[in-house]
C-alpha cells in the first residue's frame, strides 16, 4: 500500500514519527557564546515544529570544539552545560514533532581561516581549483585520534539524549570526516581503517555501535550517507548499497540518502562527475535502489519542493522525505500542503559560472532565512543572492575572528 506523506512511520526501535516529512539538517551558524544554542535557535525550531513537519533534524552539532565546519557552530562535548540544549529539544517538540541532533566532525573540510585541528584519514587536501587555498592540508589521524573520535561521538550522543533529543543522526555524508574515511579518494590508509570497503567503513560502524551502547533503545540512531560522491574513483552507489546492508545488521533506525561534498556539491544539484542529476528529488533513483534492499526505513533529501514530488518519493518505495531549503523559505510547508496541495517553494536559482561561489551564495541566502525566522520574522523569498553572499561573508569573517580568539585563548 502506498503511504501519504502525512502518515505516521514506526521506526525499527518501535518509536513513531508523526508523519513522513523531515526538516533536513541545515547548519544555522547561530550559536551564542560558548558554542551554545540560544533564544534565536529556540525560536527557529518552534517555528518549524509549529509548521507541521514530523521530524526536525538539527543543523550539524560538532563533537569537538577544535574542529568546526564554520564559525557560530554549535558544539556539544562531555562538559558542555545541558540547559540550553534542553530548551532546544523542547522547542523542537512543540506540536508533537520529534527532534534529532545531527552530530558531525568536519575532518579536512575546515576553512583555513578558522584554524584548529584539521584531521583526515590521509594528508590529502581539498582540490577546489582556484579556491583551494580556503582549506589547509590535513594531518592523518593516529590510532589515538581515532579512539578519541569514537568516544566523542558517543559522548555527544549521550549528552543529546540527556538533553531530551529523541534521536541522533551520525553525519557520514557531504565529504566530512566519516565520508572522508568512506571514500578511496581521501582514504589512502593501509591499516585496518583503509583499503577495502569494510575497512573504510569500519569507523562509521564502530561509531554507530559506540553510540548505541550509550543511548536507550527508544532513542533513534540514524546515519546520513552519500549515495555517491559524484567524483570519479570516489565512494559510489555500489559501496552505498553495501554500507546500508551492514547498517541494517547494526539495527540503525533510518538512513538518509544524500550525495556530494565541497569539491562536488551534488547535494545542491551540481557535481564534478558530469553525471546528470534530476532537477527535483535528485537522489531518488539511488534512494529507491537502496530502499529495495534496506532493512530500515530510508529517506531521501535534495531538490524536493512540491507535494507531488514528495508523494512520488514515497510511491517509489522510499519511506521518508527530507526537505532542506524548502523549509527555510516556508517553515509551514507541511501545513500549507494539507490545505493547498499545489503550493510549492520556488527556490532561488543561482547559476553563476563560479560553482563554488554559487554554492556559497545558496548557503548564504538560505541561512539568511534561518536568521530571519530566529528573530521572529518571515523568510524573504526575494532576497538577493549577491547581497546575501557579501553580508554572509562579512558576518562569517567577524565570527571567525571571535572563534580564533577563543580557540587560541583556550589552548
Ligand atoms: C544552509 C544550508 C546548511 C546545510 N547544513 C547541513 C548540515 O549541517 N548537515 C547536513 O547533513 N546537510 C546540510 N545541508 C544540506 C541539506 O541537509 C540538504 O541535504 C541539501 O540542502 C539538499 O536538500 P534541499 O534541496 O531540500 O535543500 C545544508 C544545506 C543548506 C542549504
Amino acid at each position: 500500500m502506498n503511504h501519504s506523506v502525512f502518515d505516521a512511520l514506526t521506526l525499527p526501535n518501535g518509536t513513531v514519527l508523526p508523519n513522513r516529512l523531515t526538516k533536513a539538517a541545515m547548519e544555522e551558524n547561530m550559536a551564542i557564546t560558548g558554542h551554545l544554542p540560544g533564544e534565536r535557535i529556540f525560536q527557529l525550531y518552534k517555528t518549524w515544529a509549529k509548521g507541521g513537519t514530523g521530524l526536525l533534524i538539527t543543523g550539524n552539532v560538532m563533537v569537538d570544539h577544535r574542529a568546526m565546519t564554520g564559525p557560530g557552530g554549535i558544539v556539544l562535548e562531555a562538559n558542555t552545560p545541558l540547559e540550553p540544549f534542553k530548551k532546544w529539544s523542547e522547542a523542537g517538540q512543540e506540536n508533537g514533532a520529534k527532534i534529532w541532533m545531527q552530530i558531525n566532525h568536519p575532518g579536512r573540510q575546515v576553512y583555513a581561516a578558522m584554524g584548529g585541528q584539521v584531521l583526515s584519514p590521509s594528508d590529502i587536501a581539498l582540490d577546489m581549483g582556484k579556491h583551494s587555498n580556503l582549506f589547509s592540508k590535513p594531518t592523518p589521524m593516529s590510532e589515538n585520534d581515532i579512539s578519541e573520535l569514537i568516544q566523542r561521538f558517543a559522548s555527544t550522543a549521550s549528552q543529546a539524549v540527556k538533553a531530551g533529543f529523541n534521536g541522533v543522526q551520525i553525519h557520514a555524508a557531504h565529504g566530512y570526516l566519516l565520508s572522508q574515511f568512506l571514500s578511496p579518494l581521501t582514504n589512502r590508509r593501509t591499516d585496518q581503517w583503509g583499503g577495502s570497503l569494510g575497512n573504510r567503513a569500519r569507523l562509521l560502524y564502530d561509531i554507530v555501535k559506540a553510540v548505541q551502547k550509550v543511548v536507550p533503545k527508544e532513542t533513534a540512531v540514524s546515519v546520513k550517507l552519500n549515495s555517491a560522491d559524484f567524483q570519479r574513483g570516489g565512494f559510489d552507489a555500489g559501496d552505498a548499497l553495501k554500507v546500508v546492508e551492514e547498517l541494517g545488521k547494526l539495527d540503525v533506525d533510518l538512513v538518509e540518502v544524500s550525495g556530494g561534498n565541497y569539491e562536488s556539491p551534488a547535494m545542491q544539484g551540481n557535481n564534478a562527475d558530469d553525471r546528470t542529476l534530476a532537477r527535483e528529488a535528485y537522489f531518488l533513483p539511488f534512494a529507491k535502489d537502496i530502499a529495495k534492499q534496506a532493512s530500515m526505513p530510508v529517506m531521501t533529501t535534495g531538490g524536493i519542493t512540491r507535494l507531488k514530488v514528495a508523494q512520488e518519493v514515497l510511491d517509489q518505495g522510499v519511506d521518508m522525505v527530507g526537505l532542506g531549503r524548502a523549509l527555510a523559505f516556508n517553515p509551514s510547508l507541511p501545513n500549507t500542503w494539507r490545505t493547498s496541495p499545489e503550493n510549492l517553494v520556488d527556490l532561488p536559482a543561482i547559476k553563476w559560472k563560479d560553482k563554488t561561489m554559487s554554492a556559497l551564495a545558496m548557503m548564504a541566502i538560505t541561512k539568511r532565512q534561518l536568521r530571519r525566522m530566529g528573530q521572529g520574522k518571515r523568510p524573504k523569498i526575494s532576497s538577493s543572492p549577491f547581497f546575501s553572499l557579501i553580508a554572509d561573508q562579512m558576518r562569517l569573517k567577524k565570527l571567525t575572528k571571535v572563534y580564533r580568539n577563543q580557540y587560541h585563548q583556550a589552548e
